[in-house]
């Protein structure tokens, strides 16, 4: 569980990853495929282009955000994503690669506005959502006899 300091960082950087959160993930998915180049063929490149996918993940960063102190309500978020994930062979090490990436691109928008404090309560957060992704994906693959 991540600390009530934690959750009230996260919970108080929701209006602004509401106005600023596609900027966020649009520069998250820039900074991704310029240092991972080798992950864009996990990616559906026209997403990309029209911007759907940097707006789903600001949805998933905001609902998210919003809901840290109660996972269970972003259940049916989570299985869609966790799917999703499985189709493109997501794996556990390249959460670690997103997540670096997601605290960079949060510097490179907020500015001053990512104070430590705000890059550590997200960086905690997101290793929290990250191992509920991998929990879950682990349990796709095995169902589906794949890993
Ligand atoms: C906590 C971290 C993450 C969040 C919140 C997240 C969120 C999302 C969301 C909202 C979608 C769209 C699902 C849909 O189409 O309904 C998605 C798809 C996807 N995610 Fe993630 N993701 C995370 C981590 C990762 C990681 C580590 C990878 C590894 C490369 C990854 C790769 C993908 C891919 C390949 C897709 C499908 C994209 C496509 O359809 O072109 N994600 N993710």
């Amino acid at each position: 569980m991540v600390s009530q300091k934690t959750i009230d960082i996260v919970k108080s950087t929701a209006p602004i990853l509401k106005k600023q959160g596609k900027q966020i993930t649009t520069r998250m998915y820039e900074i991704m495929f310029q240092n991972h180049p080798e992950i864009q063929s996990q990616f559906d490149m026209s997403a990309q282009a029209d911007g759907s996918q940097s707006a789903k993940l600001a949805t998933a960063v905001y609902a998210y955000a919003t809901h840290i102190d109660d996972l269970a309500g972003l259940k049916s978020m989570v299985e869609k994503i966790a799917h999703r994930h499985v189709q493109t062979h997501v794996q556990p090490e390249q959460y670690p690669i997103v997540g670096e990436c997601m605290l960079q691109a949060m510097q490179d928008v907020l500015g001053e506005g990512a104070t430590p404090e705000v890059i550590d309560a997200w960086a905690e957060a997101y290793q929290v959502l990250a191992e509920v992704f991998i929990h879950r994906e682990h349990e796709i693959y095995e169902e589906e006899g794949v890993s």
